[in-house]
């Protein structure tokens, strides 16, 4: 058993406070690997945000669950090596069972999902529960996020076609029902990097597809029923156009690309929402300055010579991402 405390990580409690008061939303940012990890430190520390270290548990598998956990003490360790001691979490994304969940809480995890949005009410209510009385009778205490209304998009771990949006008349209940600390709501996101098909955008003459609107309406009534309650939004990548260009040009193919544009995202952020969370923007940034470098040096095949610049570019993402979208910049 290792708590989190134990490796200088915190719970989203006090920082959902201090959003959903300042107007702002706490970045989480999915990694698999050192250099995603280490930009998003690096540009964490350089514009003094908080953040959310998101894993999923194809992730988990992926890293290896004792390599995660030094990684997230080494990337407090950094942070603060780096001039700032910003608060750090580290979060289950998307977890599936309660074994799951609690495996992740008895190894250092300070929050995590239990997603049940994909059961009838009552199961995800009754799941939902289960975790966060084992997570809340921790001697420190853990998070925990529920999830109600599905999104739509395709992920390794999270599937589903269509999306549901949240039936605002539902929140309280479940709320109340389970006691989590936060709730994820489905408004328009979705998973992944195209994020709807064609026909259910507009597009400009150039051809670049424009997304339907967020449900706005809904949030904001989820927004009465629930005052100040803290809410998450999934499946906030934005999919710059940048990017997809970049891939396409050197090899790649990506059709049908697009997300959510960011100032739906700024203005999601001065709401109730304050965790935001993205990890295909990532994904792109990585793969794009990954081809160009192989694609422009095709002698080349020290890892760090490709992978480095790749991470350079995570960091100018991240850092954008806090100064100009989430608003989390300078609210360590
Ligand atoms: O919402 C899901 C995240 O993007 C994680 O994706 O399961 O492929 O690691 P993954
Ligand atoms: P994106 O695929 O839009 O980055 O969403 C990530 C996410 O919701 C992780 O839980
Ligand atoms: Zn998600």
């Amino acid at each position: 058993m290792t708590s989190y405390k134990e490796l200088g990580l915190v719970n989203t409690v006090e920082l959902f406070k201090k959003a959903v008061k300042g107007g702002f939303a706490i970045p989480a940012y999915n990694f698999n690997n050192m250099e995603q990890l280490q930009a998003i430190i690096q540009a964490c520390v350089e514009t003094k945000s908080p953040v959310i270290l998101q894993v999923s548990a194809g992730a988990r598998k992926y890293a290896n669950q004792t390599m995660l956990q030094y990684m997230a003490k080494g990337a407090v360790e950094y942070a603060k090596e780096l001039g700032c001691n910003i608060p750090i979490v580290l979060h289950l994304d998307h977890g599936d069972s309660f074994e799951l969940c609690k495996n992740c809480i008895e190894t250092g995890f300070s929050s995590v999902m239990i997603d049940g949005s994909h059961l009838p009410y009552d199961e995800n209510v009754a799941l939902t529960k289960k975790v966060v009385e084992f997570a809340h009778s921790q001697k420190d205490y853990v998070s925990v996020e529920g999830e109600l209304g599905v999104l739509a998009g395709v992920e390794d771990d999270v599937s589903s076609e269509h999306s549901h949006y949240t039936q605002p008349a539902e929140v309280q209940d479940f709320v109340k029902k389970t006691g989590v600390d936060s709730l994820a709501i489905s408004i328009g996101t979705s998973h992944g990097r195209a994020k709807f098909k064609p026909e259910q955008c507009t597009k400009t003459a150039d051809g670049i597809l424009i997304p339907p609107p967020l449900r706005f309406d809904i949030l904001e009534e989820i927004e009465k029923k629930l005052p100040g309650f803290p809410i998450v939004l999934h499946g906030s990548s934005s999919v710059p156009i940048e990017y997809v260009k970049m891939i396409e040009q050197y090899g790649g193919k990506l059709s049908d690309s697009v997300g959510i544009p960011e100032e739906q995202l700024r203005k999601a952020a001065k709401s109730a929402v304050c965790k935001i969370n993205i990890d295909s923007d990532g994904r792109l940034a990585m793969t794009a300055l990954i081809r160009k470098v192989l694609s422009e040096k095709p002698d080349e095949f020290d890892p760090r010579k490709y992978i480095g610049p790749a991470r350079d570019e995570l960091k100018k993402l991240y850092a954008h991402k806090n100064k100009n979208v989430l608003g989390s910049a300078g609210q360590a």
